[in-house]
């Protein structure tokens, strides 16, 4: 508005009606890329995303419906000996399959702006392969949640892995333990791309690696319930992390130009604190223990290789057992090429702190031997309705800051945060005190220490199946009543707040966005014209 003030003065100071002419032809010029340039965006890549966020097999339900294959959960759930607590399944679970419409509806009355879903790969390709056929079926329901989104002003974020690997790979070649797998994933990935990626600008290749690989194919608590955490796991984060590279560039040769959307990763981890704040040896273990979960991901995305304290220990542990090489695999150098800056965006999923004791371990117990650490948490922190997850608010704060400091500041998006309990109630008052805590925590990263965060996603839009706890723990802001067939959804006391929370923080969000790029081009641009406006002027020309 400031140059169009500027116009208008030079026009008026014109001092003669010739050159009056030329300057406001000009004038009409520059205005035109100034309104351009202003013009309100629709939902934009830019602005801050507030959503919610769910998973396939969490939720969906329609394990066997409209051509759907098993993926390695319907399996696991099944399998004789396998420890679902309440032996439950997500045959069913919360319908969203049929029920995806009042979903959104749920979206829409949270006022949310964003909503973060994931693809179930056997539902699209039941066998895994595009040479096993396309379930057409299957696409059709992601255009439609999709185009119901959309519909309702609500911007899709697809992760295109949240574990429900095709059970027909699993059995094939042990899934991602076999390199075979990576052109399969890449298939799928392209497929999606093809299909939603005109409406879908944000994907997510991978929803924690780590727990996949270290619960699925280390310790045998996940689908598919392999235990080796001496070399499978390695083997297995290695095949992902190639077939996340390579996705990656699929979408940034062939895809991107024209549908400009971002993928990155979604990464789990704890904020690590020294057991004994001053034992040196502990303040390293703590710092260890991140590099051996965020960054046994992030840095090969990032940085192109493994951490190089991952790789000296394992090496070291692996030369004392006699072996011939590191149990840690190695990138080839095209490879460590094709990860190096392999992502838009941080994915984070963040939920508690743990504390690390420095301990040289064992040298034949694999990814936590490896560590030398003794991991605990504080006895002081408030507990909720998981074992592992601790109320520690600071540590979402301390963690965003601790990647963002290491991978150069990079946008981040909180991709899941929240907070069970075992009875699922509706007046979850503790629910919404770590909200306001943990959120608080987040937007001081951002404002006080400048982290780049462009988003937040709370963990889950409802109650659903949470994996090997079945039914007994609930982090839904919306509650579902699983004793009814047709699985009714009422708000919690915590989704009310969030509604109104997210409502306060756009509503001072919005006029205190920042000029995008594109904007600052055309500005400039106007400029320009008028400084050539004034030349013109100035000069003797026939116009
Ligand atoms: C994450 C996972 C979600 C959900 C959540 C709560 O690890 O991505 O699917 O289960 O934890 O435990």
């Amino acid at each position: 508005m400031r140059q169009f003030l500027n116009i208008v003065n030079l026009l008026s100071a014109a001092p003669n009606s010739k050159m009056a002419s030329r300057m406001t032809f000009v004038a009409a010029i520059a205005v035109t890329l100034m309104l351009i340039s202003s013009a309100p965006a629709q939902c934009t890549a830019e602005e801050f995303l507030w959503g919610t966020a769910t998973s396939a097999y969490q939720i969906e339900g329609a394990w066997d419906v409209d051509g759907k294959g098993m993926s390695i959960w319907d399996e696991f759930v099944r399998r004789n000996g396998t420890t679902i607590k309440d032996n439950s399944t997500a045959d069913i679970a919360c319908r969203s399959y049929e029920k995806y419409k009042e979903d959104v509806q749920l979206l829409k009355q949270l006022g949310v702006n964003s909503y973060r879903f994931s693809i179930s790969w056997p539902r699209v390709l039941p066998n895994g392969t595009l040479a096993g056929g396309i379930n057409e079926k299957g696409i059709q329901y992601y255009v439609n949640l999709v185009d119901e989104l959309l519909a309702n002003g609500i911007q899709p974020l697809a992760t295109l892995y949240h574990w429900d690997l095709p059970l027909t790979l699993q059995n094939e070649f042990q899934g991602w333990e076999s390199e075979q797998i990576i052109p399969h994933f890449v298939d799928y990935a392209k497929l999606m791309f093809e299909r939603l990626g005109d409406k879908v600008k944000w994907w997510l290749t991978f929803n924690e690696p780590w727990v996949f690989t270290v619960l699925g194919y280390g310790l045998g608590a996940h689908a598919p319930g392999t235990k080796d955490l001496v070399n499978t796991v390695y083997i297995v984060s290695h095949n992902l992390l190639r077939a996340h590279a390579k996705a990656y560039r699929l979408y940034e040769k062939d895809f991107k130009p024209r549908q400009q959307g971002k993928v990155g990763i979604t990464l789990n981890g704890a904020y690590v604190l020294p057991k004994n704040t001053s034992s040196e040896l502990d303040k390293k273990a703590a710092q260890r223990s991140m590099e051996f979960s965020f960054s046994w991901y992030s840095d090969p995305v990032y940085f192109g290789d493994y951490p190089e304290e991952m790789k000296t220990r394992i090496g070291n542990k692996s030369a004392a057992a006699g072996l011939p090489k590191s149990r840690l695999p190695e990138f080839t150098a095209e490879e460590k090429a094709e990860l190096k800056g392999s992502s838009d965006f941080f994915g984070l999923n963040y939920y508690t702190s743990s504390l690390a004791e420095h301990k040289i371990l064992s040298n034949d117990g694999g990814y936590y031997d490896d560590q030398d650490i003794v991991s605990t948490m504080d006895p002081s922190w408030p507990g909720s309705g998981s074992p592992w997850l601790k109320v520690t608010p600071f540590g979402i704060r301390e963690g965003i800051k601790w990647l963002s400091a290491r991978y150069d500041n990079p946008p981040l998006v909180v991709t899941e945060n929240g907070v069970s309990d075992n009875d699922g109630t509706t007046s979850d008052q503790h629910r919404i005190d770590f909200y306001r805590e943990y959120i608080g925590n987040v937007t001081q990263a951002k404002n006080e220490f400048k982290c780049n965060v462009v988003g937040y996603f709370a963990w889950s839009l409802m109650d659903n199946f949470e994996w090997a706890e079945g039914y007994t723990e609930y982090f839904g802001i919306v509650a579902v009543d699983f004793n009814d067939p047709e699985r009714p959804r009422t708000l919690k006391d915590s989704a009310k707040w969030y509604r109104d929370f997210i409502a306060a923080e756009m509503t001072t969000q919005a006029p205190a966005t920042t000029p995008k790029a594109g904007s600052i081009v055309t500005a400039a641009l106007g400029v320009l014209t008028m400084a050539f406006g004034l030349a013109l002027s100035l000069a003797k020309l026939p116009f």
